[in-house]
C-alpha cells in the first residue's frame, strides 16, 4: 500500500501535526469529566490515523465518525491503512474502524443537532468551499458539553498577495478582517497554531451560530497548479459578503 503523507498525519506520530488544534486527548478527558462516551469527528479523515490512534488511546469511551470528499477514501482503505500500519491486529479491526461519511463539508452535516461532541479537521479547512457554513453546521451538530477545535488555514504566505487569505470578506466594498469579525462572536476563542502562520477556533456551543455571511464563490487555487512542489498553491479561496 503506497501511502500519501499528507494524509497519514495522525495527532502524535507526524511533527507536522502537533499543536494544530491544541490538545485533542486533553479536550476529550475534559469532555470525559461530563459524559461515559465522547463522540468524535474528524472531518478531512484521510487514512483515518487520527482516529484510529484515539480509539488506541481511550478504547470505548471515544466512537469515532470521518468524512472525506473522495469515494475510494472510504472505511475499506482506513481498514487497509490501519492493519498496513499494524495499528490494530485483524480480530480488533472492525469495532475500532470509524463510520464515514463521503460528501463536501461545506454542505449540510449528515448528523442530527447536538451529536458530535468533539469536531477535529486537521488540514482540511482549506480545501473547503464554503468554509463558514462548515464552521455554522460544527456549530449545529456540537453537544452542549462540546468542544470543536478547527484549523483555519487562514493564510497562506506563499501565494501571491491576492490569493494569500483563504477567507475573503467584503462589507459595502470595504474588505474585513476576518479573524477581527471572528472576535464579535463570544463563544469562539481564536489561538494561534504551533509551527503555522495560521489559527485555530475553540467553540463552544450556541443556539444558533450565524455569521450573517452571504457565500458568493470560492476560487480552487490548485487549478492555478504548478508542477514545482516549491511554489505550489493550496486550497480554495472563499469569498463573503457581510449580509
Ligand atoms: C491533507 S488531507 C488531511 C488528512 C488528515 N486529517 C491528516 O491530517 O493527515 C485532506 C482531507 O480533506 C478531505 N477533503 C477535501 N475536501 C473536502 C471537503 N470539501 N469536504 C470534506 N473533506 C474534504 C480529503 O478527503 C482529505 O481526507
Amino acid at each position: 500500500m503506497k501511502i500519501r503523507q499528507g494524509r497519514a498525519k495522525g495527532l502524535f506520530g507526524n511533527k507536522g501535526a502537533e499543536g494544530r488544534l491544541g490538545n485533542v486527548p486533553k479536550y476529550i478527558k475534559q469532555i470525559l469529566k461530563k459524559k461515559k462516551k465522547v463522540k468524535v469527528l474528524e472531518v478531512g479523515t484521510g487514512y483515518g490515523r487520527a482516529l484510529l490512534e484515539l480509539k488506541n488511546l481511550f478504547g470505548d469511551r471515544v466512537e469515532t465518525y470521518g468524512i472525506n470528499a473522495e469515494p475510494e477514501w472510504n472505511q475499506k482503505l482506513v481498514k487497509k491503512y490501519a492493519l498496513h500500519e499494524k495499528l490494530f491486529d485483524k480480530q480488533n479491526i472492525n469495532k475500532n474502524l470509524p463510520k464515514i461519511f463521503i460528501l463536501d463539508a461545506g454542505k449540510k452535516l449528515p448528523f442530527k443537532n447536538n451529536f458530535i461532541d468533539l469536531i477535529i479537521n486537521p488540514a482540511t479547512m482549506q480545501y473547503i468551499p464554503d468554509k463558514i457554513h462548515f464552521i455554522e453546521e460544527s456549530n449545529r451538530i456540537l453537544t452542549k458539553e462540546g468542544i470543536a477545535a478547527l484549523e483555519l488555514e487562514e493564510v497562506r504566505n506563499e501565494h501571491p498577495l491576492e490569493y494569500k487569505n483563504l477567507f475573503e470578506i467584503w462589507d459595502n466594498g470595504v474588505k474585513v478582517d476576518f479573524l477581527k469579525y471572528l472576535k464579535k462572536f463570544k463563544n469562539i476563542k481564536i489561538k494561534k497554531s504551533k509551527n503555522r502562520p495560521w489559527h485555530y477556533i475553540l467553540i463552544t456551543k450556541v443556539k444558533k451560530l450565524d455569521f450573517k455571511l452571504k457565500y458568493i464563490t470560492s476560487i480552487n487555487l490548485e487549478e492555478q497548479f504548478s508542477s514545482n512542489w516549491e511554489i505550489r498553491w493550496w486550497g480554495k479561496k472563499s469569498i463573503y459578503v457581510v449580509k
